[in-house]
C-alpha cells in the first residue's frame, strides 16, 4: 500500500485505519457564506467566540453581519484568552451555558477555536472540569454524545484546530499544558479564508507556520498504525491512530508547501501566494494530524510553554510572559528528529527532501542530521529562538520539563521510538541551542 514497506501487518495488531474527514470550505470569500451554512445547520441563536484583538478585525464583522443578514441572533464573546487556561475555559463555558444558544461560531486562532470546543462541551454535557481532560492529569472520560453545531473560522495559518477534536489549555495549579481529545469536539464545519492572514505580524506567521510544519512532520513520522495493538472493539480505536496512508497524503503536500512558502510568508506580508499556500498547508496538516496524531515535539512543547517565566515575543499580548504554541513546538523538533530518525530513516530523509533540502548522496544514517539541519536553517531564516535556551531554560529546568512532558502519554505513545523520562531529559538538553 505504501513505499518502503512502511505498513507491515502483524497478527494481533491493527489492520484498520479510520478517516474522520472535516467538512471544509476553503477560499477567498468563504466567511461571507456563513449565513447559508448556519441556516443549513438549523441555527437560530449563536455565540460567536473570539479574542479582543481579533474582535477588531474584518473577519468578525464579516461573520456577524452575514449571520445577522440570515436572520440569526448573534451574541459575541470576545474574552477568549490567548493560550487558554482551565479558568478561561470555565469562564467561556459559563457564558455558553447561560446564553441559551443552539450553536457556536469561533473566529480566531487555535486558542479561540479550542475555547469554543470546550464551551460547547461543558455547556452541553455539564461536568466537573477534570472529567473530560486527558488522563492521567484528568479523568479522561468519553464525551457522552454529539455536541451542538460549531462552525470554526481560523484567522491564523497554524493550529489546524478547525479540523481536529482536540482542545489545549494550561492547567494553572499544576503549571502544565494538557487537553481534551474526542472526535466529538471536531468542529462541524471549517470556513477557511486565506485572506485573513494578510495582516498578521511576521512573528505570528513564523510561529504558526512552524506549527504547521511540525504537525505534518510528526504525523508523517508517527508510529505506523499497524504497530498498535488491535483494539478490542472499533469504539476503542484512538483518534491519534498513528501514521496511516490517508494522513500521509496530506502530510507530503503540507511539507512541500512549508519548504516552498514558510520563510517567504514570514519575510513578506505582501507575498499572497506564500501566505495562501501556508493557509492551505495548515488545512492539509490539520486534516492529517487530526487522523494520525502528533508525538514528541508536541508532547515536549506542553511543558516548554507551561513553565515559561519571562519570554515575551513580538506580535503577542504583552500583559504576561507567553510562549506561542508554534515556538514551543519547533524548538524541540531538531533534537527530536535526530533521536527518531533511526526508527524510520527513509521517512526522515523524505521529509528533508520535501522541505527542499538537497539530499543527494545522503545515506539513511545521515537522515536525522540532514533533516535537523534543514529545519534549523529555516528557523534561522525566520528568526525563531535558538533552542529552549533562548526561551530562558537552563540545566536546572531539565528535570521539571521532562516530568511535564512525561505526563503527555497520549502523545508520547505515538512516537516511533518509546521514551522514558530520562530520554526526555536528553532530548531537552539537546534542544538547548542549535547554532
Ligand atoms: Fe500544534
Amino acid at each position: 500500500m505504501s513505499c518502503c514497506h512502511h505498513y507491515e501487518f502483524m497478527d494481533g495488531h491493527e489492520h484498520v485505519f479510520a478517516v474522520d474527514p472535516s467538512a471544509i470550505r476553503f477560499g477567498q470569500g468563504a466567511l461571507a457564506e456563513i449565513g447559508h451554512d448556519a441556516l443549513e445547520l438549523g441555527l437560530k441563536r449563536v455565540a460567536v467566540f473570539t479574542d479582543r484583538v481579533v474582535a477588531k478585525l474584518d473577519a468578525v464583522a464579516t461573520v456577524c453581519s452575514a449571520l445577522r443578514a440570515a436572520g440569526i441572533d448573534v451574541v459575541v464573546y470576545d474574552e477568549v484568552r490567548v493560550e487558554p487556561t482551565d479558568q478561561s475555559f470555565k469562564d467561556a463555558s459559563r457564558f455558553a451555558s447561560e446564553g441559551n444558544f443552539d450553536g457556536f461560531v469561533s473566529v480566531g486562532g487555535g486558542s479561540v477555536i479550542d475555547t469554543c470546543k470546550a464551551a460547547n462541551l461543558y455547556s452541553t454535557y455539564p461536568a466537573k472540569f477534570l472529567t473530560y481532560v486527558n488522563a492521567p492529569i484528568g479523568d479522561g472520560q468519553a464525551v457522552p454524545g454529539a455536541l451542538k453545531p460549531h462552525i470554526a473560522c481560523p484567522t491564523t495559518s497554524g493550529t489546524g484546530s478547525e479540523c481536529t477534536g482536540i482542545a489545549v489549555f494550561d492547567l494553572l495549579e499544576q503549571h502544565v499544558k494538557t487537553g481534551i481529545a474526542s472526535r466529538r469536539l471536531r468542529p462541524t464545519l471549517a470556513l477557511i479564508d486565506p485572506d485573513v492572514t494578510a495582516t498578521l505580524p511576521a512573528n505570528v506567521v513564523a510561529a504558526s507556520g512552524f506549527d504547521v510544519l511540525s504537525h505534518a512532520l510528526e504525523s508523517y513520522t508517527a508510529r505506523p498504525y499497524t504497530q498498535r495493538k488491535k483494539p478490542e472493539n472499533a469504539g476503542l480505536r484512538p483518534m491519534s491512530q498513528g501514521s496511516n496512508p490517508w494522513s500521509d497524503v496530506g502530510c507530503r503536500e503540507a511539507l512541500r508547501s512549508c519548504g516552498e512558502y514558510l520563510v517567504r510568508a514570514v519575510k513578506d506580508s505582501g507575498d499572497t501566494e506564500a501566505r495562501h499556500g501556508m493557509m492551505f498547508a495548515a488545512t492539509l496538516a490539520g486534516i492529517a494530524f487530526g487522523n494520525s496524531g502528533v508525538h514528541l515535539p508536541h508532547g515536549m512543547a506542553y511543558s516548554v510553554a507551561g513553565m515559561i517565566r519571562d519570554y515575551q515575543p513580538d506580535g503577542y499580548p504583552k500583559e504576561e510572559p507567553i510562549c506561542p504554541h508554534g515556538i514551543s513546538v519547533v524548538v524541540d523538533v531538531p533534537s527530536v528528529v535526530r533521536f527518531t530518525a533511526p526508527a524510520l530513516p527513509a521517512r526522515h530523509l523524505e521529509v528533508a527532501k520535501l522541505l527542499g533540502a538537497d539530499v543527494t548522496g545522503a545515506s539513511e544514517e545521515d537522515a536525522g542530521e540532514v533533516l535537523a539541519e534543514s529545519i534549523i536553517r529555516m528557523m534561522r531564516d525566520a528568526e525563531m529562538p535558538n533552542g529552549i535556551g533562548a526561551l530562558g531554560y537552563g540545566e536546572g529546568d531539565i528535570a521539571s520539563l521532562a516530568e511535564g512532558a512525561f505526563a503527555q502519554q497520549r502523545l508520547l505513545t505515538n512516537s516511533p521510538i518509546a521514551v522514558n523520562e530520562e530520554d526526555l531529559q536528553g532530548l531537552y538538553r539537546s534542544a538547548a541551542t542549535y547554532w
